[in-house]
């Protein structure tokens, strides 16, 4: 299950209703899907061929139609990042650079792990939401955020669009981010 860091506080917040309930103020959502159903050669597999990656659409089916039909996805991938892809170092700086987008962004972590920075409230600053396999995120539109890796560097997540530009980040600067 997913958990949070804040980062001004360093204050932990763990437990899935705890994480829903503190994300839900930003209008961020978080649900949870079920990824003991993958097997066992799509658990821990970063080096997903395209077969692979459409077993797991094919796996997560209901889930997937479910969220189209509540919010409108149109377009939906896999995708996979670890140390075996080629300009990993180039796509993580680009990754980390603050941004927007005019539509949510949503992932859901099928394997490894990946972390959201994003932004509150000014009197809350910057939260780190570290995923694990099944957690699902939706960062609003406008929402000023980031994503990176964990230490491990590796994850496989699937990702809903509504338009295919929609995801297109808009550089956010901000004086008073601070890398953890
Ligand atoms: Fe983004």
């Amino acid at each position: 299950m997913a958990e949070i860091r804040i980062r001004n506080t360093n204050e932990l917040i763990t437990g899935e209703e705890n994480v829903r309930d503190f994300l839900n103020q930003f209008e961020v959502i978080y649900e949870h899907w079920d990824t003991s159903k993958l097997p066992a050669h799509l658990q821990e597999n970063f080096a997903l061929t395209d077969e692979h990656k459409a077993e797991i659409l094919a796996i997560f089916d209901t889930e997937i139609k479910e969220l189209v039909e509540r919010r409108g996805y149109r377009t939906w991938d896999v995708i996979t990042l670890s140390e075996a892809t080629p300009n990993i170092e180039e796509l993580l700086a680009k990754f980390e650079q603050i941004h927007t987008h005019t539509e949510d962004e949503i992932r859901v972590i099928a394997a490894g792990a990946g972390t959201f920075v994003i932004k509150g409230g000014d009197d809350i600053g910057y939260f780190d939401v570290n995923l694990l396999p099944g957690d699902l995120i939706s960062v609003p539109e406008n929402t000023v955020h980031f994503f990176t890796l964990t230490d491990e560097r590796k994850v496989v997540a699937i990702r809903l669009f509504v338009e295919e530009n929609g995801w297109i980040a808009h550089p956010y600067e901000d004086a008073s981010f601070q890398k953890a």
